[in-house]
């Protein structure tokens, strides 16, 4: 793809990745995902970022298109994880900057990835801030937000924020613009992404929220290095991170199960009933028809997790196990939830996704509830009672946060 002028001297160089499905355990399918790097042509030509290593001719042919590899005098790395600094000891070479901007935390990942002690290293923190020419980059360290290396970058007579991973989106599109694709589409990436990727780092985005009001930048685009750049729906892009990071959710709860002989599917379906009963919409999610990643796209926004499996071989089915030990590694807030399972003989599962779930921090409102071998019509009806006691949680839940 063309290289794509954002603002005045400011081009998209980077590369779109329509193969890539699993981001560490996030699936991007059926969409991949874009490595966007960023050149600025003033008095010091200067490149935001780069992209995965194997994508590095990619983003040769796009700069070369501008300028030689060789006319770049500056380049900035806001984050040093792989997918944006892959190609970066090649550029390195090619490019032999007069200087290479990170924060104090980036030179010092950068040197232990890539072991180059004599890259030209300028380290900037919070309020520093450089000349270009006509143009000028004050910097904003976000620790955490992705990584301890991260930073923001802004151009402020454009009016530009590189934000590096924050606000981006696993979308691979040929459009460079929010205003180019389907918004409720747009949102629902931005959402997922933010629950897979960033969801861990929530204290650390209202930090940055904080920072930002402080240091007054006046945004009128956000470039990520995933994804679009946003430039009509700013606002919107910003409100939708403050209630991310806030974890606000609504009157929904997500059934995520396994089943060997389907007894456990139908309890979670009698669960989902005394749901309605008290009025929260919820979805049923079997984990071998969606992916973990899909499952906390869907409990961005519900209070509530319900988790079942069939106690096999006196533990939790594989899936499920996978889902628990990815779902607590991303650390959701403030939901409440309960287990459930059918058992044939010994009937452990359901003590143990509780214990996974209190380890998570998730408030559980019963013990479970277990059935053996077949539920009866007692049994579904123990198991509507249990998603009303759940339904009735999500709702004080919901009432003690307004
Ligand atoms: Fe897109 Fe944290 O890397």
């Amino acid at each position: 793809m063309a290289v794509v002028q954002i603002k005045k001297n400011v081009y998209w160089v980077g590369a779109i990745d329509w193969n890539d499905h699993d981001f560490h355990g996030y699936s991007t399918a059926p969409k991949g995902t874009t490595y966007n790097a960023y050149l600025v042509i003033d008095d010091k030509i200067t490149l935001f970022d780069t992209v995965k290593e194997e994508f590095k001719m990619d983003l040769y042919h796009q700069i070369r298109s501008l300028v030689k590899l060789e006319d770049i005098d500056y380049i900035v790395a806001n984050h040093m994880e792989p997918d944006h600094s892959g190609a970066l000891p090649w550029i390195m070479e090619q490019v032999q900057p007069e200087k290479l901007f990170c924060s104090k935390m980036g030179k010092k990942a950068l040197e232990e990835q890539y072991h180059h002690p004599e890259w030209p290293y300028e380290i900037v923190g919070t309020g520093d801030s450089i000349s270009l020419g006509k143009k000028s980059v004050q910097f904003m360290e976000t620790r955490m937000v992705h990584w301890p290396d991260s930073m923001f970058s802004f151009i402020p007579e454009d009016k530009l924020l590189f934000s590096q991973d924050a606000f981006g989106q696993n979308l691979a599109s040929v459009e460079r613009f929010d205003d180019e694709v389907d918004f409720e589409a747009l949102m629902k990436e931005t959402s997922f992404y933010y629950a897979n990727i960033v969801l861990p780092y929530s204290p650390q985005v209202r930090k940055v929220f904080t920072n930002l009001t402080n240091i007054g930048w006046d945004i009128s685009m956000i470039a990520p290095d995933h994804g679009v750049v946003w430039r009509s729906h700013v606002d919107k892009i910003i409100a939708a991170y403050d209630a991310y990071s806030k974890q606000v959710t609504g009157k929904k709860a997500v059934i995520v199960y396994d089943t060997m002989w389907h007894s456990t599917e139908k309890m979670a379906k009698a669960i989902g009933e005394g749901l309605t009963d008290e009025g929260i919409s919820y979805v049923l999610m079997h984990v071998k028809a969606f992916h973990h990643s899909q499952v906390m796209g869907e409990l961005a926004n519900a209070t509530g997790i319900i988790c079942g499996s069939s106690t096999h071989n006196n533990g939790i089915l594989p899936l499920v196990a996978d889902f628990l030990t990815y779902m607590k590694g991303l650390r959701p807030m403030g939901r409440v939830g309960a287990a459930f399972g059918s058992y044939g003989w010994s009937g452990e599962s359901v003590k143990q996704i509780t214990e996974i779930m209190e380890s998570a921090n998730i408030e559980m409102v019963t013990e479970g509830a277990r059935v053996k071998n077949r539920p009866t019509h007692n049994d579904l009806t123990g198991c509507r009672e249990l998603g009303r006691l759940v339904g009735k949680a999500i709702k004080e839940k919901l009432a003690t946060n307004e």
